[in-house]
């Protein structure tokens, strides 16, 4: 979908895909796009995202325009059935990074604050066991509706240092999106807490966590806990090394993430220091 999305940006717009990295440079649009979605995450059926990576940078470069969204998207879970566990695994965690990152986006409106908490809210009920049964149809629904509503969420309000931090990782190693963003999620969320716990309480509690009583920062970190147990239930790995990603490569990969657009709603600025140790940790 990505690709197709690409494809039509050079046919109708010329030069290099690479001119159009960044936000809102496609002026003519693309050609009439519909998408038939078969994975349950990362929502580019509907949004106007696409990820492209530029092999001789070693760096998954954002082109985000409006003129890119497709005119059409298709989600039907029966498409959806014959995915792999671990496919399933690491898209439906690409979904839970996207209505993460979107609710605690500096860009969170009511309205994407609504698509994420329910897609949050579906996603910790039946990720677990899309994984486990994957030929169960109204299982792949919820997953699907799930995916879409978090599409809706970050294609207004955008995504943050999970996106930025893994797109390096995926272009420099060539590894699967949705479990980098998986590995990083907690680890940097960790870090965006701290401004705004409250956001973190309301995820707690969509993901089924018993915070009546506590401060929102102890209902803050029941979500980190929330993430990670998720993360573990499904078989993701539990760091960046069983990935291959070496230390020596960590301040390259926080260069390039300082430079990728999805950092500029972060909650929380970040130094560069700062994303290195972000890394080491996720390591
Ligand atoms: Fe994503």
């Amino acid at each position: 979908m990505d690709c197709a999305k690409a494809i039509g940006i050079v046919a109708k717009n010329g030069g290099r895909i690479n001119d159009y990295e960044g936000v809102g440079k496609v002026t003519k649009g693309i050609p009439p796009l519909i998408t038939v979605n078969t994975t349950a995450g990362t929502a580019s059926e509907m949004t106007s995202f696409t990820i492209i990576t530029d092999t001789k940078r070693h760096i998954k470069m954002a082109i985000v325009d409006p003129r890119i969204t497709p005119d059409v998207a298709v989600n039907d879970p029966e498409l959806m059935v014959s995915m792999p566990p671990a496919l399933t695994a690491a898209t439906g965690m690409d979904a839970l990074t996207h209505a993460v990152e979107a609710y605690v986006s500096t860009m969170a409106t009511p309205t994407t604050d609504a698509a994420a908490i329910k897609a949050i809210d579906l996603i910790s009920k039946y990720l677990r066991e899309a994984v486990a049964h994957g030929e169960d149809v109204r299982t792949r629904d919820m997953m699907a509706h799930a995916e879409y509503l978090a599409g809706i969420a970050f294609n207004n309000a955008s995504l943050g240092y999970v996106h930025s931090m893994a797109h390096q990782l995926g272009g420099l190693y060539d590894l699967p999106h949705g479990v980098c963003n998986a590995i990083l999620l907690p680890y940097v969320e960790m870090y965006n807490k701290q401004v705004c716990p409250e956001r973190f309480a309301d995820i707690a509690k969509a993901m089924g966590e018993k915070i009546e009583g506590l401060s929102p920062e102890e209902a803050a970190d029941r979500a980190i806990d929330a993430i990670k147990k998720i993360a573990s239930d499904i078989g993701i790995p539990s760091g960046l090394k069983e990935l291959g990603a070496r230390e020596e490569d960590l301040e390259l990969l926080a260069e390039h993430a300082m430079q990728d657009v999805c950092r500029l709603t972060n909650p929380r600025e970040l130094s560069k220091e700062d994303i290195i140790e972000i890394y080491r940790k996720a390591m």
